[in-house]
């Protein structure tokens, strides 16, 4: 496993992979690596002949008081945890100033139309800079597949966006969200939570299971699901709501009732104090 911090060394790299026909899947983190991200590096292993997982903490999608200053940066521990894993050719780990140069007044990538609901509002700035980022990771490593967890279902939605409006030639896979047996999703956000708030995150996946459940016994109202979702989240005292949303699986769209044979995504936030987590079910076709 190599590990290269320069934009030239990394496409001299994939250049010289391509040139020998190696399929290439790219999986692109903030570090902190956890379980859920190896579930992607397999993912990758799985569709392509060599693995690129870049690490790079993006300054552009952090708005000013969110974390980026705290988010965990260790690159050390990352790539152990990496080479015990196996399967990935190249760690591309950038340096801020090499992606961020300080007079850089760099090109922005915005995705229209995906950002009204869910974390958009909340989140002003953050998908545009995530959408910036990811386009230039794909040119920088050029792959034929790039691997995103559904965890993040509006970055998924957003990148897929992306790169079928800007016709870019690569495959954007998406991976199932990963659990800790009692159910919280894997983020690497999850370290910052207190024992107590930590036994009391579980509100999120028991929302969304309850989503998926009234949609599979023929709920159909968006307000009930949500009401239900919103009930479970408070019986926790420390949760802080910040969304509950049912929305519709391609156009992230708020929907009063759901229709049959479409997508939907029932989806929340919740804050624990600073830290913020988010959780969702992806129905892929409403039941008859
Ligand atoms: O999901 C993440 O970790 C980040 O948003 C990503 C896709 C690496 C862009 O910085």
């Amino acid at each position: 496993m190599t590990i290269l911090a320069s934009i030239e060394e990394m496409q001299a790299q994939s250049d010289a992979w391509r040139r020998k026909s190696f399929s290439i899947a790219l999986v692109p983190t903030m570090g902190a690596l956890h379980a859920g991200h190896m579930e992607l590096v397999r993912t990758a292993r799985r569709l392509a002949d060599r693995v690129i997982v870049s690490i790079f903490v993006n300054p552009t999608q952090f708005a000013p008081g969110e974390d980026f200053e705290e988010y965990p940066r260790d690159l050390e521990t990352d790539c152990r945890i990496l080479r015990e894993e196996g399967g990935v050719d190249v760690v591309f780990a950038p340096h801020l100033e090499t992606m961020y140069p300080p007079t850089s007044n760099a090109t922005k990538v915005e995705v229209y139309g995906l950002t009204d609901t869910l974390c958009g509002p909340h989140r002003p700035g953050h998908f545009t800079g995530v959408a910036t980022i990811v386009a230039r990771l794909l040119n920088i490593c050029k792959p034929d597949f790039a691997c995103f967890g559904q965890k993040d279902i509006q970055q998924f939605a957003i990148v897929r966006k992306m790169v079928k409006d800007l016709n870019m030639d690569v495959h954007i896979e998406g991976v199932g969200i990963v659990r800790e047996p009692d159910g919280l999703a894997l983020s690497s956000r999850n370290r910052y939570l207190g024992e107590e708030a930590r036994r009391q995150s579980t509100v999120l996946s028991m929302a969304v299971t309850r989503a998926a459940d009234l949609i599979a016994s023929g709920v159909r109202s968006a307000s009930v699901i949500e009401d239900q979702m919103r009930e479970i989240i408070e019986t926790s005292p420390l949760a802080d709501l910040q969304y509950v949303e049912v929305v519709d699986g391609e156009s992230l769209a708020r929907v009063r009732e759901l229709t049959p044979g479409r997508s939907a995504i029932a989806a929340t936030a919740v804050y624990f104090g600073e830290t913020r987590l988010i959780d969702n079910t992806f129905i892929p076709k409403v039941p008859d």
